[in-house]
């Protein structure tokens, strides 16, 4: 069966080639997952993404993928038709130079999709609080995981004044999360961070929350930001 991101995946692929671009930059393009899926529709896909190891192994495919940042995207003004960031936004340490930066290369629209929760639902705060405490263990680690940004949060950065269009769905498969499996998983997870009492406190508050509540998968925003050019 597929997992819930397979089917956001999905639907966000659809929503990006109803527009029919000719031309699509990716960043944070990862080791392709998202990519890979639109190969054949577009006449130029190109992506860039921090990760050298994941650059060189597209690069090895035929695809066209850069080193680089979102902060500073080596492209010209109004190279590509659409600029798409899929599950990035929340590992981008500046998402406000970031989605500035994807205004200035894109000629038609910018396409997100990032993850969501739909807190007003009890499983899903519970599953926040724990989205959140996995990201605190990756930041001690070094890593950029920030929370994740809430549709105004994402548009915010360029949403003054500028007579732009945009649109979202925030789409969920409700889905339960295995606790027991959770539990385990967590567990590793501070043991191996060095069993910090703050985050033990953290997570034993979290697996009884989940005990009472339920924790459930997570949600997605899928948004096309409209340049009009
Ligand atoms: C969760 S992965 C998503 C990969 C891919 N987009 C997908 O849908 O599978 C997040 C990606 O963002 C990249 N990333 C992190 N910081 C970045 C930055 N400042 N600019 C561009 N990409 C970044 C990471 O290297 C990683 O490949």
């Amino acid at each position: 069966m597929a997992g819930v991101d397979d089917i956001y995946r999905d639907e966000f692929r659809a929503r990006v080639l109803a527009g029919r671009p000719r031309s699509l930059l990716e960043v944070g393009s990862g080791s392709g997952t998202f990519l890979r899926s639109l190969k054949g529709g577009i006449d130029r896909l190109a992506g860039i993404d921090p990760n050298a190891d994941d650059v060189e192994a597209l690069r090895a495919e035929g695809y066209e993928v850069v080193v680089g940042k979102a902060e500073a995207l080596p492209f010209q003004d109004r190279e590509f038709d659409v600029v798409v960031f899929s599950f990035t936004p929340h590992h981008i340490d500046d998402w406000v130079a970031a989605l500035k930066e994807a205004m200035r290369v894109a000629r038609h629209s910018i396409e997100i999709l990032e993850v969501w929760y739909d807190d007003g639902i009890a499983d899903q705060r519970v599953a926040h609080d724990y989205d959140r405490w996995c990201k605190e263990i990756d930041r001690r680690a070094g890593m950029v995981h920030n929370d994740t940004l809430s549709p105004g949060a994402l548009l915010q950065p360029i949403i003054e004044g500028r007579g732009l269009t945009y649109d979202y769905a925030c789409r969920r498969v409700s889905s339960m999360c295995n606790v027991d499996e959770i539990e385990g998983t967590g567990r590793a997870r501070f043991t191996k961070a060095g069993d910090d009492a703050a985050l033990k406190q953290g997570f034993e508050q979290i697996i009884k929350d989940a005990r009472r509540h339920g924790m459930s998968e997570e949600g997605c925003v899928q948004m096309t930001i409209e340049l009009g050019r």
